[in-house]
C-alpha cells in the first residue's frame, strides 16, 4: 500500500512536473494584449485585421499591409527550418523586422521587448485566429 501511495506520488509528480513547465512558460494573452494594444494597434488593428489608421493608410498607399491575424496564416520563415509562422519566426520579425527576412521594411524592428513580453504577443496573436 505504501509503496502504491509511493508510486502515485511520484507519478503525480512526473505528471505536474511535465505539465507546470510548459504552463509556465507560455505566453499570457491578457498581457500581450496590454502590448499590442500600445506596440501594434496603430498598424495591425483592434481586431488585428490588419485594419489600424496606419495600416489603411499604408494599403492605400500602394505599401503591403500588415497581416491580417484572423486569418492565421503567415508569410514569412526567418528561422528557415521550412515552416511559416512558427513561434520563433513571429519572435524574430517582431524583434529583427520584416525587411531582413524580405519582407516589409514598415513591419520595423520593435525595441525593448522582454522574451516574456515576445511570448505574451504571440500567444495573444494567436489568439486572435477565428
Ligand atoms: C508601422 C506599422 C506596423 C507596426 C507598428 C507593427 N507592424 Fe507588424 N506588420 C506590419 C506590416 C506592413 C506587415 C506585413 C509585412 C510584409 O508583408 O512584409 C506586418 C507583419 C507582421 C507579422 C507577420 C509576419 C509574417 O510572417 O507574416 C507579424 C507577426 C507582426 N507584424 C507582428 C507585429 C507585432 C507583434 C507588432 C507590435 C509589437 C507589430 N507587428 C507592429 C506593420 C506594422
Amino acid at each position: 500500500m505504501t509503496r502504491f501511495i509511493t508510486t502515485s506520488l511520484l507519478m503525480t509528480a512526473m505528471v505536474l512536473g511535465a505539465i507546470v513547465p510548459s504552463t509556465a512558460f507560455a505566453g499570457d494573452a491578457e498581457a500581450g494584449k496590454a502590448k499590442f494594444m500600445a506596440l501594434c494597434v496603430s498598424c495591425h488593428g483592434e481586431s488585428g485585421k490588419g485594419d489600424g489608421p496606419t495600416g489603411l493608410a499604408l494599403a492605400a498607399a500602394g505599401q503591403p499591409a500588415p497581416r491580417d491575424f484572423t486569418v492565421g496564416e503567415f508569410v514569412l520563415d526567418p528561422d528557415k527550418d521550412g515552416t511559416k509562422g512558427t513561434d520563433a519566426d513571429i519572435k524574430m520579425v517582431i524583434v529583427n523586422g520584416a525587411l531582413v527576412y524580405g519582407g516589409s521594411p514598415l513591419m520595423a524592428p520593435i525595441a525593448g521587448l522582454t522574451d516574456a513580453d515576445l511570448d505574451n504577443l504571440v500567444a495573444f496573436i494567436r489568439s486572435l485566429k477565428q
